[in-house]
């Protein structure tokens, strides 16, 4: 039996994702009314690691009062990093230059110190594989699945996921009726890392000519293809859905760039595509990149509703003494997975799954040559 818990912490890390607040609601009230104290630790876990950069110390505690009304609200209250890795934390040398050090065992000590008796970690690969680290060194870690990318194995969707989608559905219906009335291509780039899940869903959903996704390298003849038959059948415009990480057949993904302690930034694929199909179309193109906007706004209800399930279910799994564990959707019901499992591969989107199959039926094209 582990021993009783007066106190937690959550953290929420890496990108933020529409339904944070929601899994910070559900949690704060869950534990408090068990009796047990919240607090909630600024940007990841830099308010632990620096708190003098913080005037109430990187640490708040979260109360009723605190976590009144923000389930409808985009973003994190307490804030996230995706350059707070404690693991290798990026530390600036006095010749400007920057190295990664390992903060763990200082780390520990610091939830120590603070009382903390459990950990509930809210965030995507990167942050669940801390979660797991965390958890190997001993803290009592509950993890919760957060990515609007929804590419995390062993649960059915996370949240964010919907929210994206929903307004990528949304732009790509707003920009169906300027494509027409200017007959263009449009390109419209989507976020979701080296997954295809918001291109494909946004796509079939809002009716894309085309959809360009990182399981499915691209050629852009047949792309081309599409838009002239198109045009021949007196279509002139097109919309063509691309995934950040899409990679053209023997070529490699766009990159914006790389920062100390930061994950790769990919970007810059919308306009390539739209460059090479007006050459190879004739016809003109533009781009949109969707970018950040994806992650900001009101979570969608689903979004919601899973962000206060999960934040409920973590605080469940704390209380039966679960350690090391992801909730994780497994509908109808919210189970537990051990972290360990969730962090080995990326969850891609399968070639045969039923929005793929409806995506082919509809003869909409990859940037290969599936014929029909
Ligand atoms: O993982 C979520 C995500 O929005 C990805 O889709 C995107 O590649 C990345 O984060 C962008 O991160 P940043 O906030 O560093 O620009």
């Amino acid at each position: 039996m582990a021993r009783p818990i007066r106190r937690i912490a959550l953290s929420t890390g890496g990108g933020d994702a529409p339904g944070l607040n929601a899994v910070i609601r559900a949690a704060t009230l869950a534990a408090r009314n068990r009796g047990w104290d919240v607090v909630g630790i600024r940007d990841g876990f830099t308010g632990l690691l620096t708190p003098e950069e913080y005037p109430d110390g990187g640490i708040i505690e979260l109360t009723r009062e605190h976590v009144r009304g923000i389930a409808h609200l985009g973003g994190t209250i307490i804030g996230t990093t995706n350059r707070g890795n404690p693991t290798a934390f990026p530390v600036e040398q006095p010749d400007g230059s920057w190295v990664e050090v390992d903060r763990t065992p200082e780390l520990l000590e610091k939830f120590e110190q603070a009382g903390i008796d459990a950990l509930i970690t809210i965030g995507g690969d990167g942050s669940l594989t801390i979660a797991n680290h965390l958890y190997e060194a001993g803290l009592r870690v509950i993890g919760v699945p957060k990515t609007i990318d929804n590419d995390l194995e062993r649960t059915s969707t996370t949240f964010g996921f919907s929210t994206a989608v929903e307004f990528a559905t949304e732009c790509i219906d707003r920009l169906f009726s300027t494509a027409t009335s200017h007959g263009r291509v449009i390109v419209v780039e989507v976020m979701g890392r080296y997954a295809g899940w918001i291109a494909l869903h946004a796509g079939v959903a809002g009716n894309a000519h085309a959809i360009l996704i990182p399981e499915i390298p691209f050629s852009l003849e047949p792309v081309a293809a599409t838009i002239m038959e198109r045009e021949l059948r007196g279509a002139k415009f097109s919309i063509v859905v691309v995934a950040e990480g899409a990679t053209p057949k023997g070529g490699s993904v766009s990159l914006l760039g790389k920062s100390v302690g930061q994950a790769e930034r990919l970007g810059g694929i919308g306009e390539k595509v739209a460059a090479e199909l007006q050459r190879l179309t004739g016809k003109e193109a533009r781009t949109v990149v969707l970018g950040h906007l994806l992650r900001g706004g009101t979570p969608t209800s689903f979004d919601r509703l899973l962000g206060l399930r999960f934040g409920a279910a973590a605080v469940r799994a704390l209380e039966a003494d679960l350690d090391g564990v992801m909730v994780a959707l497994d509908p109808p019901n919210v189970n537990f997975v051990p972290l360990n499992e969730i962090t080995a591969r990326q969850k891609k989107v399968p070639l045969d799954c039923d929005t793929m199959l409806t995506a082919r039926d509809l003869a909409i094209n990859f940037g290969d040559s599936v014929q029909y």
